[in-house]
């Protein structure tokens, strides 16, 4: 199932993910999977824990459908996960018309292939509590940190 960002539109603070898990595709909606070990509830409580609410939050992901064994790998043409598929290009193009037309004050990519997307930089480790110049949308801030999963 396509899984469209979710939140409201006036959002300061934009969430970026990598694409959808099991749980996504069946109900639709980003950082669904709230069980033990979810990603979506590890999200849940770091947000909570930093004093924000889900609710107040867009939240998004570059890829859009779940890839099959939910690797990434799936919608590059490389190894390196580089060269995005035609599929992902369009996936991340509206991202950025996303970003352009909300116009949140932050955007938190949220692991490796959110860094990349945004900014063209892979080192999440490295770059993780940095903010970052967003090239996909220039102007915008992007803050790296590591993937709830
Ligand atoms: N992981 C993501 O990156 N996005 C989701 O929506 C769920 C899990």
């Amino acid at each position: 199932m396509f899984v469209n960002t979710v939140g409201p539109l006036d959002a300061k603070i934009m969430l970026v993910g990598e694409a959808p898990g099991v749980e996504e595709d069946k109900t639709g909606e980003p950082f669904a999977n709230i069980r033990e070990f979810g990603a979506g509830r590890t999200l849940n409580q770091v947000l909570s824990q930093a004093g924000i609410s889900r609710a107040e939050c867009l939240i998004a992901n570059v890829a859009r459908e779940r890839p099959p064994g939910n690797k990434i790998s799936f919608y590059f043409e490389d190894k390196g996960c580089t060269v995005p598929k035609p599929k992902l290009k369009e996936w991340i193009d509206l991202l950025k018309r996303e970003i352009t037309l909300y116009n949140p004050n932050v955007i938190v990519a949220l692991g490796t292939t959110a860094l990349w997307a945004l900014t063209g930089e892979k080192k999440v480790g490295e770059l993780r509590g940095y903010v970052i110049p967003c090239t996909l949308v220039p102007g915008k801030k992007v803050l790296a940190t590591y993937h709830p999963q």
